[in-house]
Formats: C-alpha cells, structure tokens, sequence
C-alpha cells in the first residue's frame, strides 16, 4: 500500500502546528499500516551523547530502549552513516533481538544533508520481507520527517 495518503496526513497535521512528538507517532502508526509484513515498526531517535533512543513504535515492547553507536543493525546503520536492508537477521553476528520471531530488518536513516536525526526501524517475521518499493516508501517517510526535524531545529534557532 502506497504511503501517499500518509504523506497527505502528515502535511495537514504539520499544517496545523503538531508537535515533532505528534508526527513520529503519527508516521510509525502510518508506515505499519501500509504493509501487513511489517510486525514492528518505530523511531530510534540521535541524541547528542551518541545514543539511539526508542520513540514512538507500534508492536510488541522491546528491550532495546537505548542502543549505542555502533551496537546492533541501528547502531551499526549510524556509525556507518547508511541505511541497512538485512534479509536474515539470524546471519548478523551483533544483531539485538526484539523478538525471537523476526527474520528481516531495514533501518532507514532520517537525515539531512550531513545530519543524522535518527532512524525508521522495520521488523518483519518473514524473511527478506523488504524490496525496493517498501525500502523506497520507508525512504519517504524518513525524508518527510528530516524537514520536520529542520524545521524545529531552524525554529529553536529563531525563537529567543
Ligand atoms: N534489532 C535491532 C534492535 C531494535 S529492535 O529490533 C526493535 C538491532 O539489532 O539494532
């Protein structure tokens, strides 16, 4: 299922002054629904100390709340400043489990330019479950929230 009406929504409720907060959840909610292989799908947001930290998800809790620069898919996604597709998480030697069931995992950066805000963490349970159109609409949805992540970062700029 396409991410266009996503899209659309998240442009309304930005339009209409949401908090940064607000689009995440708003977006992960969105994103999980669009494809019935995604079992887990949320935020890992950059904080200036290097750590990931877990922000909005849909699906089951996980343990990995916060994950180094360079720990697991996530950390290893920042440290090597790329997206990562892993088709068979049982091959990744540092992977971090959130559920014993997942078999793919795609992390998709939300960046800007040189700035990394964070990440769109996907599990699947099914093997291989990312092709390049969900890879491209999970891209969509990272580039969207980057100029979210902008445009609160060029406000504190101007906001005494
Ligand atoms: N599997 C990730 C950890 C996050 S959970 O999947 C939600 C990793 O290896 O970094």
């Amino acid at each position: 299922m396409t991410v266009d009406p996503l899209i659309e929504r998240l442009d309304q409720l930005s339009r209409e002054g949401a908090p940064l907060e607000r689009l995440l959840d708003e977006a992960m909610r969105g994103l999980h629904e669009t494809d019935p292989h995604f079992h887990w799908t949320g935020v890992y947001e950059l904080f200036e100390d290097n750590m990931l930290r877990l922000g909005p998800f849909v699906g089951a809790p996980t343990d990995h709340v916060f994950i180094g620069v360079g720990n697991g898919v996530c950390g290893t996604a920042i440290a090597e400043k790329r997206n990562m597709n892993v088709p068979d998480v049982r091959e990744i030697s540092n992977y971090l489990a959130c559920s014993t069931e997942t078999r793919s995992e795609l992390v998709v950066l939300i960046r800007s330019g040189e700035r990394i805000y964070g990440q769109i963490d996907i599990d699947s349970h099914r093997v291989a479950a990312f092709d390049e159109d969900a890879v491209a609409k999970v891209q969509r949805v990272a580039d969207w929230l980057a100029r979210a992540y902008d445009a609160k970062a060029a406000s504190r700029r101007t906001t005494p």
